[in-house]
């Protein structure tokens, strides 16, 4: 197992180029299911998850071959297999969002046997919304032996209304897989209570692209009238909103100046409106026409300042920057409140931060962080992905060496973390965790 190894103190300068969205790219490659045509996706990150939804394509039927292109890695999806259809757990329990191919399995091939997610590091994550969702249009579903199996009578979905407001306000990939499934649907189906996440925008302008006919995605209502079949398309993942904010966390803990490329300040307006009352400026730079693809420079006043951030469903501000967040916050000059409304149990990251030097008190869903003059390097552990890339931000600007275990999580979403950071200046590296065989066993 890999472990980094992270000497803080040091500023950051030039530049990094942000990748193509992991959360965009796996709903994106499940709907290659939808097609009998070639389905080929640019820009899409070289990261484990994409792996892994990769080989789940392979045992369903869907051959993906990959090439670097203008933009970043190029995947080709063909079928090659249409009668497949079972999702095994093997696959499902090491990327959740494997259940992005159910409804574009049912909605196509007519059934699907796909596991049931378990619970995770941040909470314990249902998938009811998107099986009410599925029932809605018509899906006979049943459990069995841990398999989530859904059939549409004679073979096809029916356009319905479909609701999906839950107790944390609507769902990502529900809507990913309502939406998608809708395509192939007889009839029209309305979404109400849909997510309004720009990934899901991404998805209904690749699917429209292939002959769907979607309109009203980035709201909460969205309209999709069915059709007999979609064909293939070429598309350009939208960039990593959330590789970005993490990107801008880093400059702003280090206090230096950082250029970011490709960019999708468009989708960002929560998160950089946060850095700016903790005195952290996103200035965009150029006159590309694009604002979802944008040059920017991160650079900030002398002192961080406090902030109430409460994490929610876009346009507000999102859960999966929440540690990025909280990591610079604990170097600010006062105190801040912190809220998780998405995932209430999402805090793995704050006994690994207070290791560190850091005084934040947590009470449920909410945690209070008090600004400390310096963070002190120490032996961490990585929990989930967003957790993992917070200590990251932390150690850059502690004292001392920071080791982080098991990075395997940060490699689920951050291509090449270690060498974008090195590049521009941070002393980072990899190495066998065996090398620090001690400091693992004592943490
Ligand atoms: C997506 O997960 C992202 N994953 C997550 O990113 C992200 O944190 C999350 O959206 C919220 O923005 C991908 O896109 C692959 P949800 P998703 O369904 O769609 C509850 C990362 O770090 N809920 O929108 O699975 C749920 O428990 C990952 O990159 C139900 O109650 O999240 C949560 O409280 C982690 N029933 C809330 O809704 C359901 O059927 C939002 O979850 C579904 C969800």
């Amino acid at each position: 197992m890999d472990v980094f190894v992270i000497e803080g103190g040091r500023q950051l300068n030039g530049s990094i180029r942000i990748n193509g969205s992991k959360n965009a790219a796996l709903p994106l490659m499940a709907a290659a299911l939808l097609t009998d045509e070639p389905l080929i996706l640019s820009d899409v990150p070289n990261l484990s998850d994409i792996r892994n939804m990769t080989r789940l394509l392979t045992e369903l039927g869907i051959e993906s071959v990959s090439e670097s292109s203008e933009h970043g890695q190029s995947i080709t999806h063909r079928v090659t297999d249409p009668t497949q259809s079972h999702a095994r757990y093997e696959i499902v329990r090491t990327m959740r969002a494997s259940i992005s191919t159910l409804g574009p399995l049912v909605a196509k091939r007519g059934s699907a046997r796909v596991s049931l997610p378990g619970g995770c590091a941040i909470g314990q994550r249902p998938v009811d919304l998107h099986l009410r969702g599925l029932e809605a249009l018509g899906a006979k579903i049943t459990l069995d032996g841990g398999d989530i199996e859904a059939t549409a009578p004679n073979g096809r979905l029916i356009g319905a209304p479909v609701f999906l407001g839950g107790p944390f306000g609507s769902t990502v990939l529900g809507t990913a897989n309502i939406m998608s499934a809708a395509t192939l649907a007889e009839g029209t189906t309305i979404i109400e209570s849909a997510a309004c996440e720009p990934e899901i925008v991404d998805l209904a302008n690749m699917l429209n692209a292939m002959g769907a006919k979607i309109s009203g995605a980035g709201s909460p209502r969205i309209t999709i009238v069915g059709v007999e079949s979609l064909g293939g398309t070429t598309h350009r993942v939208m960039p990593d909103r959330i590789e970005a904010g993490t990107y801008m966390c880093a400059a702003a803990v280090t206090g230096s100046e950082l250029t970011l490329e490709n960019c999708p300040l468009d989708a960002m307006m929560s998160a950089v409106d946060t850095l700016g009352h903790m005195g952290v400026h996103v200035d965009a730079v150029g006159s590309d026409a694009d604002p979802m693809r944008r040059s920017c420079v991160i650079s900030r006043a002398p002192e961080i300042k406090p902030v109430q951030i409460t994490t929610q469903p876009h346009p507000g501000f999102p859960t999966d920057l929440q540690a990025q967040f909280m990591a610079l916050l604990c170097l600010s000059n006062g105190n801040s409140v912190i809220t998780e409304k998405i995932f209430p149990e999402r805090f793995l990251h704050v006994a690994e931060l207070c290791r560190m030097g850091a005084q934040i008190h947590r009470q449920g869903a909410t945690a209070v962080v008090t600004g400390v003059k310096e963070l002190t390097g120490a032996p961490v552990m990585a929990s989930d992905l967003r957790a993992s890339a917070g200590l990251v931000i932390a150690a850059l600007a502690a004292k001392g060496t920071t080791i982080i275990n098991r990075v395997y999580h940060i490699d689920r979403g951050y291509e090449n973390l270690e060498s974008k950071l090195a590049g521009v200046g941070a002393s980072i590296r990899r190495a066998d965790a065996e090398e620090f065989a001690d400091s693992a066993m004592s943490h």
